[in-house]
């Protein structure tokens, strides 16, 4: 069992968290907060500003606080708890009225620390009006740095409008447009499996790839979010981040170096080689669909349209689509992305299929599995490459395919820190490599806008599917497109 590495002490740090009572403040940021202090990793001396719309009273926020890092901290520490509390302020800020409580002003001034962080964990629309108002005030320093959190619009034009908006007042090396999908350990490991070690590279190509699938399946449905999904849908909300952003490091170039920019350049290019649709393709290349009531083990389950209690919404829950990459490495290999919510498991999983050996040396048996490379990144995180090994035995050649595996639980005994506790550490240390520049983010949603307009124009419509079930990606993808069957079970940490 190995340990994971060692963490070094970051420079202290205010870090002023708009949205900072909200759900997303509550789930993941100040959890990761509590480990990274737990781990040593932050000191005492910097100082955490929950941002509100409404005044709320210190204490009451901090009972508030309190039981939600008793609910998302497993066996929490008492000590490290009372720590973190005592780093943690509440302020008042509404932008819409000018309006903010006399906390802000005194804690935003009061500091000796010189890194600045503004975690915009609220709406894209918020996000104009917030950098407007932190620049009227005069809290913008060049040490301070935006987080902003997607979706980052709901097309290319309107987030080029939050982009913008935001530029008049950050430069680009302040901005950090997270996509929790890179900060995930299994993710990051890409691109150690890919660029730390030489067996992959030489095969890494069309000449030995028949096809790559990824697949982000979840087996909850939209919760609370209801309503805000239903603005969004599978496409917006999973396939233009993170699918497209693990796509990218599948397929991007070497970069010369571990740079910020040499690494988001080599994404740039896959994402600018990506196949637009056109009215052919988006019929036979693409698949909406929408759940319907279904059931489990534990039960029935709810249609989609009666989880946001709105029964007109033709919002996709689902979505496959195959495209290619259109550059030299990647010629004429198909990708499959894939992504719905209430599917039977939640998994996610990249698949690299290679071609069929070039000749048949084994006559008396026919049919050679080709070698699969599976990328499990959840539940589980594993590592399998499946090969065709010999039976052992006299009497000619008898083989069958033999999955080589990494189990990551079995070599690593450690917790996997969550993606936000990297990413939050990255954005104190100023390290912008696993966040999305501005002209990635365009990219990606030029693409997808080309999916957008021709479900629209061809009027292609959602294929339903039973909550619970794996979606209706087999029977209709055509031109033989063919998922990997999802595991049968999964073991989990
Ligand atoms: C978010 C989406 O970005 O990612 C959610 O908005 C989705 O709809 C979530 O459930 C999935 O993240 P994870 O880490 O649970 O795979």
């Amino acid at each position: 069992m190995m340990t994971t590495e060692q963490k070094q002490l970051l420079e202290d740090f205010d870090l002023v968290i708009f949205g900072g009572d909200g759900d997303l403040s509550f789930r993941k940021i100040f959890p990761a907060l509590y480990h990274r202090l737990n781990e040593h990793q932050i000191s005492e001396r910097s100082r955490i500003l929950a941002v509100s719309r409404k005044e709320k009273g210190h204490d009451e926020f901090l009972v508030q606080l309190e039981s939600n890092l008793r609910i998302f901290v497993k066996n929490i520490d008492e000590t490290v708890l009372k720590k973190l509390l005592s780093m943690v302020s509440i302020g008042m800020i509404d932008t819409g009225t000018n309006e903010q409580n006399e906390v802000v002003d005194g804690w935003l001034r009061n500091t000796q620390l010189e890194v600045r962080v503004f975690y915009l964990a609220t709406p894209a629309a918020a996000f104009g009006p917030i950098a407007s108002y932190l620049n009227q005030k005069g809290y913008i320093s060049k040490q301070s740095r935006v987080v902003l959190e997607k979706p980052l619009g709901t097309d290319l034009e309107s987030s080029e409008r939050v982009n913008d908006l935001v530029a008049e007042y950050f430069k680009e090396d302040q901005i950090y447009r997270i996509d929790h999908y890179l900060g995930k350990e299994t993710v990051q490991n890409l691109m150690v499996l890919r660029f730390a070690n030489n067996i992959f590279e030489s095969s890494w190509n069309a000449g030995n790839i028949e096809d790559i699938q990824i697949t982000v399946a979840e087996s909850i449905g939209v919760g609370t979010r209801g309503a805000f999904y239903d603005q969004y849908g599978a496409l917006r909300d999973m396939v233009q981040n993170h699918l497209l952003q693990l796509l990218c490091l599948i397929a991007m170039e070497p970069p010369a170096i571990l740079d910020a920019d040499e690494v988001r350049d080599e994404k740039l290019k896959v994402l600018k080689s990506l196949r637009p649709y056109d009215a052919t393709t988006i019929r036979s290349h693409t698949i909406r669909g929408q759940y319907t009531r279904g059931k489990t083990g534990e039960g029935s389950l709810p249609s989609y349209l009666e989880d946001i209690e709105k029964y007109d919404s033709e919002t996709e829950t689902f979505v496959a689509v195959k495209t290619y990459i259109d550059n030299w490495r990647w010629g004429g290999v198909p990708i499959y992305l894939r992504s719905g919510k209430r599917m039977a498991q939640k998994y996610s999983e990249i698949v690299i299929n290679f071609k069929d050996v070039p000749h048949n040396i084994f006559p008396e048996k026919k049919d050679i599995d080709n070698n699969r490379l599976t990328i499990r990144l959840q539940p589980e995180e594993r590592i399998e490459l499946k090969q065709m090994v010999k039976i052992p035995g006299p009497g000619g050649y008898r083989y069958k395919p033999f999955a080589l595996e990494l189990d990551y639980a079995d070599h690593f005994d450690d917790r996997f820190p969550e993606a936000y506790e990297r990413l939050l550490m990255d954005v104190v240390r100023g390290n912008q490599t696993l966040f999305m520049r501005r002209d990635e983010v365009r990219a990606s949603w030029e693409w997808v806008e080309s999916i957008l307009r021709n479900w629209e124009s061809e009027e292609i419509t959602n294929v339903l599917y039973e909550a619970g079930s794996w979606g209706p990606g087999d029977s209709i993808m055509t031109e033989g497109a063919h998922w990997v069957s999802p595991p049968k079970q999964s073991r989990t940490r």
